[in-house]
């Protein structure tokens, strides 16, 4: 949550840092705001900051025809956590010699205390902010202590509880940044000329170089235009840094002619979940590869049971996943929201296997879940979509996704990159350990690597899927009933509809519908019933029966052919014929569509949704 850019180099600055704000709205989009070192004119420089309540384009509509040409530059776009999105609240934030500004990403717990002391020694706090404290505190120790900048951060660090990723710039260092991270995520682009670019994420970065640096947790970076980039932990021990490579491509995170980045994630699906698949099916030998599994083989064979830990639509994939490893493995699976899990004084096991899942691999509640698994003693195995995020460099061993950059704020390609990984993940394990016979095994392997086909085919149906969604643009509430593999489905559309359109939406086992939601059903109330042909098909029949009974306005998803479901209902969307347990990554996808076009027919603001954000850094 919230998004941090920092340009120096010898550009003019201010459309690096607002053109890489852009691509981190995702993040956070309340409020947004700039820092540059300006010359003053008199050969001098000085600190200009520009914020403003609103989104990137307010801010610059606010900033007009001003010429801000400083080569170096700090940018934030906001979530709020403390105190509500307006111009002050927004960042940089600066103290009172208006010499230092920063931008933050993350809590400072002890800030009330730290506000008291800076109080109490004269300073005078403007916003309601935790994050300003922190630059009182810099300054207050740099003029206290005679310190360097790097030093006077470090040792400001050093008095904060909480979560950080930060940068400071300093009119009287004006070819120096100073960037930290714990907890949040921040990553340093190597410029050729030299310059720097620092942010939450690669995606500003791509355009400029591929060459980064991923900070860890506790380490301050110092980046100075003729001195390089020079790292040292919170406690000072020099660090070697690790320059990696971007895998990253500029078209990867642009709407290629798609309205909305969510759409374009939608149409993806077919390549995404082949790029999640690819080098990891041999279909020749009938076989699978996750080096991840296979390298700690001892572990996976004898574990008594699998942990799944995960938040939002992760947690959906990770229901899924509970069926799916049950079904193939016969490891008793728990699926726990890792915001719960850390704070319950949960039991674990040392031969316990945890499954962190996580699209952006930052997700704060399941980092410090999975730290307490390790803890225990547990193996912790990440399924996470961002490459080197800190959920991935946290676990034992992990797979990632490859489903690319995912830049809408309602989850959707990721969704299905994970259900497709966490199921070769099932089936490899169920066969290495005799519990799944070799014949299913490689009719789901085979059936597994034409899924993109058939999810190609589903996508072919958006325009009836548009009109059903066209019948429902009204609608204050709505239902999505499946059991089995589709009770996470439901969960999924209805969170996806009510996250992007704002109506109030609820995923339940259809048999549980007639204890509590049965009532809500009158003529107005949209049903979604996930019924593709599978074991549950004529239960779930009776359920649409009961609700048609009950005057509800039916919507089924159902297997080509369909006939029973169909006949029952107002509306019907039909997906191809495949094995039950890989049906969620067919089924799931007209859920998605219809959120999409629902929320677009009610101009809702799909891909940055009121009050979200995507990468959750917030416990
Ligand atoms: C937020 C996002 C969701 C996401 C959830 C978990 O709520 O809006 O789309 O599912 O966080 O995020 P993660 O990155 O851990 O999958």
């Amino acid at each position: 949550m919230c998004g941090i850019v920092a340009y120096l180099g010898v550009k003019p600055a201010l459309p690096i840092v607002v053109g890489g704000l852009k691509r981190l709205e995702y993040r956070g989009y309340d409020s947004t705001g700039v820092a540059l070192i300006e010359s003053d004119g008199k050969g001098g420089d000085e600190l200009v900051i520009r914020k403003k309540k609103g989104k990137v384009s307010d801010l610059m509509d606010y900033i007009g025809e001003e010429k801000l040409t400083g080569n170096v530059a700090i940018g934030h776009t906001r979530w709020a956590t403390h105190g509500p999105p307006n111009d002050i609240n927004a960042h940089p934030h600066r103290a009172e010699s208006n010499r230092i500004a920063l931008v933050h990403n993350g809590i400072i717990e002890n800030y009330t205390t730290i506000k008291e002391t800076l109080h109490n020694r004269g300073h005078a706090l403007l916003s309601d902010t935790d994050s300003e404290v922190l630059v009182h505190l810099i300054e207050e120790v740099m003029k206290s202590g005679g310190l360097t900048l790097f030093e006077a951060v470090r040792t400001a660090l050093n008095q904060v509880v909480g979560a950080y990723a930060i940068v400071v710039i300093d009119k009287e260092n004006p070819t120096t940044l100073i960037a930290a991270r714990k907890s949040s995520p921040l990553v340093i682009g190597l410029g050729e000329d030299g310059s720097f670019y620092v942010a939450s994420d690669a995606t500003p970065i791509i355009p400029y170089t591929k060459n980064v640096v991923y900070l860890n947790d506790e380490e301050i970076a110092s980046l100075e235009l003729d001195g390089g980039l020079r790292i040292r932990t919170t406690s000072n021990v020099k660090i070697t840094p690790q320059i990696q490579a971007l895998e990253l491509e500029i078209e990867s995170i642009e709407k290629g002619g798609y309205e909305h980045f969510m759409l374009k994630e939608i149409f993806e699906q077919p390549k995404s979940i082949r790029d999640s698949l690819r080098g990891r099916i041999d279909i020749k030998k009938g076989e699978i590869r996750m080096s991840g599994v296979d390298d700690h083989w001892e572990k996976w064979n004898n574990a008594s049971r699998i942990v799944i830990l995960a938040c939002g639509t992760s947690w959906h994939a990770g229901l899924v996943a509970e069926y799916l490893f049950e079904d193939y493995t016969r490891i008793p699976v728990e699926v726990e929201y890792a915001s719960e899990f850390r704070y319950r004084n949960p039991i674990v096991r040392a031969d316990d296997i945890v499954i962190a899942i996580s699209q952006s691999g930052e997700t704060a509640d399941t980092l410090a879940a999975i730290k307490t698994a390790k803890d225990a003693g547990a193996h912790v195995f990440s399924v996470c979509n961002v490459v080197g995020s800190s959920i991935s460099r946290e676990s034992h061993s992990g797979a990632y996704t490859h489903a690319g950059p995912e830049i809408g704020v309602a989850s959707t390609k990721a969704f299905t990159s994970q259900i497709s990984v966490l199921t070769l993940i099932a089936l490899h394990v169920g066969v290495k350990k005799g519990r799944l016979p070799k014949g299913r095994f490689l009719r789901l392997l085979n059936e597994l690597n034409g899924i993109p086909e058939l999810v190609e085919s589903v996508l072919k149906q958006v325009d009836v899927i548009y009109d059903v969604a066209a019948e429902f643009t009204e609608s204050n509430n709505a239902l999505y009933l499946g059991r089995g593999y589709q009770f996470p489905v439901a969960l999924e559309g209805a969170l996806k509809l009510k996250e992007i359109s704002y109506i109030h939406a609820e995923g339940y086992p259809a048999a549980e519908m007639k204890h509590g939601p049965i009532a809500l059903i009158d003529e107005s109330l949209p049903v979604i019933f996930i019924a593709p042909k599978d074991d549950v098909y004529e239960k779930v029949v009776s359920n649409i029966q009961e609700v048609k009974a009950r005057g509800g306005r039916l919507v089924v998803v159902v297997t080509e052919g369909d006939k029973e479901a169909s006949a029952l209902a107002d509306y019907v969307i039909k997906v191809p014929k495949c094995a039950p347990s890989l049906s969620p990554l067919l089924t799931s996808i007209p859920l998605q569509l219809l959120s999409y076009k629902i929320a677009v027919l009610r101009g809702c603001n799909v891909d940055q949704p009121r009050n979200l954000a995507k990468s959750v850094t917030v416990e």
